[in-house]
């Protein structure tokens, strides 16, 4: 049988995650779940594993859920591991929003400074754990879904020796679903897409549809019928037809960041005023989800989930670990190492791209070059992010100033420090590298 071990599990996530293991059974018997908090999180363990435990209990399959606050006992043996732990809990992630608005700057949890603040505190637990899984499971694979989740990957290629480890984002799955919706597709098998960038950074590439190139039937058809955001987390700003058409790929929603930075930003400045950065939307949303999953009737996933932008993601997890249980050679969009895979990028940089999924692992597949107009905002973030990583490891201030102002959302070093300092004292519990 095969054990899994989820690091954060007190996440509101985490009955998607088993209601996935749940429909997979018989592919991918999954014999044991633990689920690893640490104290802040008991509570919202207890009540999310309960509900766990009850799923799994109305299904009748033989899967023994756990719950620990003991990553090392939960990690002995195990087959996978998955993240998706949050350091300093919502409330270092309503810093990350705030701090830098105060300075005109866009804050987001996976762009910006608070991208670069979120990597800080994340990337050292990564390493700890990986210490823990080098002694206690060495075979095991990691799936990481924890934010910034192509940062964290870039971190642990180019810091440590581990070399099973996988990002994951439920951005591509939701990518490939809107366009098969926007074509008009009635099955899945009549569209293929290849994806390529880096996390939030993608675009389709090349659309196939019914055998044929789609690339601008979608861009014409997002025209005339309007395209809907689908990351719930992102705010819906449509961009004009002359743009689409010559910008000529869809991209992630994340791009409005960087190419429609005045209105986000603005609109990120309403939003705080009212109280409403995405932090404390996401604070009400999971109080409720919470009230929910604590009702002894409830033996399923909540629609209220849907709420959340990381809605769905669990497909992209249990896909991922059955196509490496199973050897199944299908194709999925992972962050892993370049290798060739876009001829504009170094090799040993991680990418976020199609990919061919055996149990050796992701072969990423060649997409030749990124489009001149989207390359260049690209290396720009794989820049950050690699310093990023690299500030993560060494704690330097003056690499930690560089990182912060090559941000594109950022670009002013006067700026830049202000906001260092004041996130540097804000999150210093969660900083143990400076
Ligand atoms: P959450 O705030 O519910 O956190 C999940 C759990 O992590 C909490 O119970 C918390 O106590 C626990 N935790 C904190 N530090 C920990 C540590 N050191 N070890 C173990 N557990 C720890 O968060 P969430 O909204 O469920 O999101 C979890 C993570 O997944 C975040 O990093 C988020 O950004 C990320 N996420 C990623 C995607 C993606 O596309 N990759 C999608 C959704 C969420
Ligand atoms: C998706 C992303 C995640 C992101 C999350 C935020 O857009 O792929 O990486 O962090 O949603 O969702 P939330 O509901 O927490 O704002
Ligand atoms: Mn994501
Ligand atoms: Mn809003």
């Amino acid at each position: 049988g095969i054990k899994i071990v989820t690091i954060g599990g007190g996440s509101s996530y985490t009955p998607e995650l088993v209601e996935g293991f749940i429909k997979r059974y018989d592919e991918l018997p999954v014999k044991e779940l633990w689920l690893v908090d640490i104290e802040e999180g008991q509570e919202k363990l207890e009540i999310v594993g309960h509900l766990a435990k009850r799923m799994v209990k109305k299904a009748e399959v033989d899967m023994n859920i756990y719950l620990s606050l003991d990553r090392r006992a939960a990690l002995k043996d195990a087959d996978f591991v998955t993240t998706q732990f949050r350091v300093g809990q919502l409330d270092a992630r309503e810093k990350d929003e705030l701090i830098p608005l105060k300075y005109g700057v866009i804050g987001q949890e996976t762009n910006g400074p608070g991208g670069m603040f979120k990597g800080l505190r994340t990337i050292p637990v990564i390493f700890d754990i990986i210490k823990d899984c080098q002694e206690l499971c060495p075979d095991a694979w990691i799936v990481s879904f924890t934010n910034p989740s192509g940062m964290n990957a870039e971190a642990v290629f180019r810091h440590t020796n581990w070399k099973k480890f996988i990002g994951l984002c439920n951005g591509p799955v939701n990518m490939i679903k809107d366009i098969e919706k926007i074509l008009g597709a009635k099955s899945e098998d009549q569209v293929n897409v290849k994806i390529g960038g880096i996390n939030h950074m993608i675009y389709a590439l090349d659309i196939e549809y019914n055998g044929h190139n789609a690339n601008k039937e979608l861009i014409e058809k997002m025209i005339h019928a309007g395209t809907e955001e689908s990351l719930k987390n992102i705010v819906d700003i449509p961009w004009s037809a002359e743009f689409l058409r010559s910008y000529g790929f869809l991209g992630i929603g994340y791009l409005r960041y960087y190419l429609q930075k005045q209105q986000m930003l603005e609109h990120c400045q309403e939003d705080a005023k009212k109280h409403q950065c995405r932090a404390q939307v996401v604070k009400k949303v999971e109080k409720e989800l919470f009230e929910k999953y604590k009702d002894e009737n409830l033996d399923m996933k909540p629609k209220e989930l849907e709420q959340r932008g990381g809605a769905y993601y669990s497909d992209a997890a249990c896909n991922l670990i059955s196509s490496l249980y199973n050897n199944k050679g299908d194709i999925q969009v992972v962050d892993t190492l370049n290798q060739g895979a876009i001829s504009n990028l170094p090799d040993d940089v991680v990418v976020e791209v199609s990919s061919v999924i055996t149990k050796d692992g992701p072969k990423p597949i060649p997409v030749g070059d990124l489009p001149i107009q989207t390359v260049g905002l690209i290396q720009q973030l794989k820049a950050f992010e690699i310093l990023t990583t690299d500030v993560a490891v060494s704690g330097n201030y003056d690499d930690a100033l560089v990182t912060m102002t090559i941000n594109p959302l950022v670009q002013s070093e006067m700026i830049a420090k202000k906001i260092l300092d004041e996130m540097l004292e804000a999150h210093k519990q969660y900083l143990p590298q400076f």
